[in-house]
């Protein structure tokens, strides 16, 4: 992703080669700040602030905090106390318990001298994955916008609507429901991209300052715009990202995902969700059993004396989604077809 120019990650080495640098997403989009982690305090702190957030780069963090961990001391002792620490940071997005849970495996067995440098091999292997998986997701949706684009039988741009922030800062790199837009973008289809300011945290204007990065034409609307856009006819296509999909296809992500999708699908509206595989679930059945995030109260800047509840994420059926677009091609957001694309992680 190119930031004023010069062609960036959202998580990197710093330059004393042990601490790690990542973009302040909650100083965007007014200030673009490097932050610098230092200890695994810090990684864990970034994340539960959401100063790093977006399911993919989440887990990448939680990766990079477990090597902050080990650098000094790789015993037995700080690598459960890390992983617990990292693992209770925010409950939703799967990314984060997969990262760690493949971090454990290659860890544990490993004599504790061995792990410090190893944790940063790790991190910088999944950081590097994560870039070539959204990658391939953009290529895969990409092609699918270009099929839409050739449907409408003229030059119009493709109207697609995205909710929160599925993009670049979302990830290591070119992000997951953004990707295809900035690959088909790139490739000369014309797209325009209604964003869904995403209350109460405002995700989606992360997703137009990124947008703007990219030079993606887009604009902002209120998360309740959505439906009357559809109803007029003003949206070709939805594009939304997950923090999870349980096994038979349906999708957590950021609240008022649900309600797009109802609204799509009653307007007949076709309703994509670009997934990695880390976002892929297998162990979990249905999205009733995905634990869903709820945050502070004072996110909603009501003041005191003002009831509220602050879910942070919904459940999206499956029959709402028309494809899941992942690294290894499109399927039905259906058991059978994740099981097909994915033979490796069925249980
Ligand atoms: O609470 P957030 O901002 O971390 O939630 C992010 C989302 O819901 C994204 O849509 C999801 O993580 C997909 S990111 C590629």
């Amino acid at each position: 992703m190119r930031v004023d120019g010069r062609w960036r990650r959202t998580i990197w080495l710093g330059s004393d080669g042990w601490s790690v640098e990542i973009v302040d997403q909650t100083a965007l989009p007014g200030r673009f700040e490097i932050v610098r982690l230092a200890t695994v305090e810090d990684a864990a702190r970034a994340i539960t602030s959401m100063q790093v957030r977006g399911a993919p780069l989440i887990g990448v963090a939680a990766g990079y905090g477990l090597a902050l961990a080990l650098r000094t001391d790789g015993s037995d002792r700080v690598l459960e106390s890390a992983l617990a620490m990292l693992g209770s940071t925010r409950p939703t997005a799967v990314n984060l318990q997969w990262a760690l849970d493949r971090c454990k495996a290659v860890l544990a067995p490993l004599a504790p001298a061995e792990r410090g440098p190893a944790s940063y091999r790790l991190a910088a292997a999944m950081a590097d994955e994560d870039a070539e998986t959204c990658h391939r997701i953009g290529e895969t949706g990409a092609a699918l916008l270009a099929e839409r684009h050739g449907a409408l039988g003229d030059q119009r741009p493709l109207q697609i609507l995205t909710h929160c922030n599925a993009g670049w800062l979302a990830t290591v790199d070119w992000g997951t429901a953004l990707a295809p837009i900035y690959l088909a973008h790139d490739a000369g289809i014309p797209v325009h991209v209604w964003v869904d300011e995403t209350r109460p945290r405002n995700q989606g204007l992360l997703t137009a300052w990124e947008l703007g990065q990219h030079g993606v034409p887009h604009t902002v609307i209120v998360d309740n715009a959505g439906g009357l856009l559809m109803r007029k006819g003003r949206v070709d296509l939805c594009m939304v990202g997950t923090d999870r999909v349980a096994r038979n296809g349906d999708v957590a992500n950021k609240i008022g995902t649900y309600l797009k999708a109802l609204a799509a699908f009653d307007n007949g509206v076709p309703f994509y969700v670009a997934a990695p595989s880390s976002s892929i679930d297998f162990s979990v059945a249905t999205g009733h059993l995905i634990p869903l995030e709820e945050r502070r109260p004072d996110e909603l800047g009501l003041g005191p004396g003002v009831a509220v509840t602050n879910p942070a994420f919904d459940v999206t059926p499956a029959r709402l989604v028309t494809a899941l677009i992942t690294e290894r091609g499109v399927c039905r957001a259906a058991e059978a077809d994740l099981g097909a694309l994915f033979p490796e992680r069925v249980r």
